[in-house]
């Protein structure tokens, strides 16, 4: 299998994962569950913009911020700019949030519902330079998943 047949393969995977259950939170879980344990990244989560805030949502992996600012870090930049940001070194991105220090690359992909950012998909590798065009197709397709269930109301958001 190349990388492209097995990320369609992984993606078939995670649409079968999510397509009976109506819960936004058990499907964004086990979303980072199924991607951390098959692609074995260091962390992998949602951020939900909550009052003009990213705030923590389902993640797997190391314990993390809970609240991002608008424009800050690469979260707040992906949600500010409203595009993907694949960061090959974490180091050199002014004002990279460090959650843990063995995160060496980034990406951020935004979850748009009914055109405006909801959520982004975070995950972060301990390799340099993890994120090139095969991994931003496959994290986009994934944010293009949520975002279909979600738009056609499928998934219900919780009010607690
Ligand atoms: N590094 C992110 C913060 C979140 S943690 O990586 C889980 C950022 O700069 O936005």
């Amino acid at each position: 299998l190349n990388t492209k047949e097995a990320y369609r393969s992984l993606l078939l995977q995670l649409k079968a994962l999510v397509s009976e259950e109506t819960s936004l939170i058990a499907n964004l879980s086990n979303l980072t569950a199924a991607i951390k344990e098959l692609l074995g990244y260091l962390w992998v989560g949602f951020y939900i913009v909550e009052d003009q805030e990213l705030v923590l949502g389902p993640f797997q992996g190391p314990v993390a911020c809970t609240r991002i600012a608008f424009g800050k870090g690469v979260c707040g930049t992906a949600w500010k700019d409203g595009n993907t940001l694949a960061v090959p070194n974490v180091h050199d991105f002014p004002g990279h949030i460090a959650c843990s220090a063995l995160s060496q690359s980034e990406i951020v992909v935004p979850v748009f519902i009914k055109g405006e950012v909801f959520a982004v998909l975070d995950v972060d590798s301990q390799e340099l330079n993890a994120f090139g065009p095969e991994e931003i197709e496959f994290f986009e397709k994934v944010a293009g998943l949520i975002t279909s269930y979600l738009d056609a109301d499928k998934w219900k958001r919780h009010s607690f």
